[in-house]
C-alpha cells in the first residue's frame, strides 16, 4: 500500500489557529478523495509495518485543517480488537449534548500536528450526542462515547482553531484530576 500524499502541518503553523468553514454540497470527487485519503493514512499509522516503513507517529482522527483546508470535516479511524476499523467522516459537525460526567486520557492526548510530548489533562465529556453531515450531504447524528468522543471532541476542536494543548493550565497540568475519570 502507498502511502497518501498527505502533508501535516505542525502546530507552528498558524494555520492551524483558521476558523474553519462550513462545507458546502455537493463535494467534488477531488474533495471526497481527500477525505479517503486521510482515512487511508490514519489507518496506514496504525500499521506496525508502514509506521516504521513511513516513519509515522500512529494518529486516529485527522481534521483537514491540519492538512491546510479550512473546511468543517474531520475523519476518524480506529482499529478495533479484531483488525476492523471504527471511521466516520464527520462534515459540519454540532454538538447536541454533552455528559456531565468528564474523563480525560490518562496517558495524555496526542496530535499529528504536535510533534513534542506534552503532559497534562484535557479534560472532555464521557459521552456527546452529534449532529452532523455524511460525505453525499445527509444530515446524520450519532452518540459517541469514551475513546470515541473524546477523539470527536479533539477533533471539532481543531475546527476552531484550538489544540489539545490550549486546555491544559501550564501551572497545573494536572489540574482537577480528581474531579474526573482517566480513560
Ligand atoms: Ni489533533
Amino acid at each position: 500500500m502507498e502511502l497518501p500524499n498527505i502533508k501535516i502541518l505542525d502546530e507552528k503553523n498558524k494555520i492551524l489557529r483558521t476558523v474553519s468553514k462550513e462545507v458546502v454540497f455537493p463535494l467534488d470527487k477531488e474533495m471526497k478523495d481527500t477525505i479517503y485519503d486521510m482515512i487511508k493514512y490514519l489507518k496506514m499509522s496504525q500499521n506496525e509495518k508502514y509506521e516504521k516503513k513511513y516513519k509515522l507517529r500512529a494518529g486516529m482522527g485527522l481534521a483537514m485543517i491540519q492538512i491546510g483546508i479550512p473546511l468543517r470535516i474531520f475523519v476518524i479511524a480506529n482499529e478495533n480488537e479484531d483488525h476492523t476499523f471504527e471511521e466516520h467522516i464527520i462534515i459540519n459537525p454540532t454538538i447536541l449534548s454533552e455528559s456531565e460526567e468528564m474523563i480525560y486520557v490518562g496517558e495524555g492526548e496526542g496530535c499529528l500536528s504536535v510533534n513534542r510530548p506534552v503532559d497534562g489533562i484535557v479534560p472532555r465529556h464521557a459521552r456527546i450526542n452529534v449532529e452532523y453531515y455524511d460525505i453525499d450531504g445527509n444530515k446524520q447524528k450519532i452518540r459517541v462515547r469514551e475513546d470515541i468522543a473524546i477523539a470527536f471532541q479533539h477533533e471539532i476542536d481543531h475546527l476552531n482553531g484550538i489544540l489539545f494543548v490550549d486546555k491544559i493550565d501550564p501551572k497545573d497540568p494536572f489540574k482537577g484530576k480528581d474531579l474526573m475519570r482517566e480513560i
